[in-house]
């Protein structure tokens, strides 16, 4: 299995992740050594201002993942705060992709407690920073994620993406098989709304 584990300590808060960004931008970012740790809920907290970061690179970049444009930074808060609170109660566990300078990726598994779902999981908020793309980031997530659902009993995944983004040939390529397709079911940063297709996954 690939290498995971669990931390507890401080990413790159504030002004040091300023600097850091800045230091990345005038220099031009080269990827370090990536690691992918399961985090618990107060490593989520210490590392919420990395979080608040990626999360606003994706949606400035046009992401529908939830929010829009301008991003509320309550609303953002109270949405990591949520996440920490159902990491605490085991009902979700969450990967980060950390490289020297910080969260540079990430992706849920919310765990369904229903009784007869216990078989099941949604992969939710698969992201990569935009300096970070197209390294095999979201593969690698991807990888360790399943695998960690595996190993959790989950093995069917279901997940959904808005109709013909970046991510959609992405599942595909994966296996996920595609459910159906839902108009007008989420906005995209603008506001404006977007088909969003359904797929599933079935573990083997
Ligand atoms: C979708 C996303 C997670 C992909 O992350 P990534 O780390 O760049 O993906 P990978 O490098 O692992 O790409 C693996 C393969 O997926 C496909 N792929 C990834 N990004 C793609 C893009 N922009 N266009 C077309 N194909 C793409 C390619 O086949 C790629 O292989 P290749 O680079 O050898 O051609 C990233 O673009 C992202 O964070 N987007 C914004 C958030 C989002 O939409 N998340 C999904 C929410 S459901």
């Amino acid at each position: 299995m690939p290498f995971i584990e669990e931390v507890t300590d401080e990413s790159a808060t504030g002004e040091a992740r300023e600097l850091l960004d800045a230091e990345r931008a005038s220099v031009g970012y080269v990827a370090s050594a990536v690691v992918i740790e399961q985090i618990s809920d107060d490593a989520l907290v210490a590392s919420r201002q990395g979080l608040r970061d990626l999360i606003r690179d994706s949606v400035e970049d046009g992401a529908s993942i939830g929010f829009v444009l301008p991003l509320d930074h309550e609303v953002l808060d109270a949405y990591l705060e949520r996440v920490a609170a159902e990491v605490g109660r085991g009902e979700r566990i969450v990967l980060l992709a950390r490289d020297g300078a910080g969260v540079v990726g990430m992706v849920h598994l919310a765990l369904v407690g229903w009784p007869n779902g216990q078989h099941r999981a949604e992969v939710q908020k698969l992201l990569v920073h935009t300096s970070a793309r197209r390294q095999g980031l979201a593969t690698q997530l991807m990888d360790e994620i399943e695998e960690l659902a595996r190993e959790t009993g989950r093995t069917l995944l279901v997940l959904d993406t808005i109709t013909a983004s970046d991510a959609d040939p992405f599942y595909r390529s994966r296996g996920y098989v595609e459910a159906g397709e839902i108009p007008d079911y989420a906005g995209m940063p603008d506001g404006v709304l977007a088909p969003t297709t359904v797929f599933y996954k079935q573990l083997v």
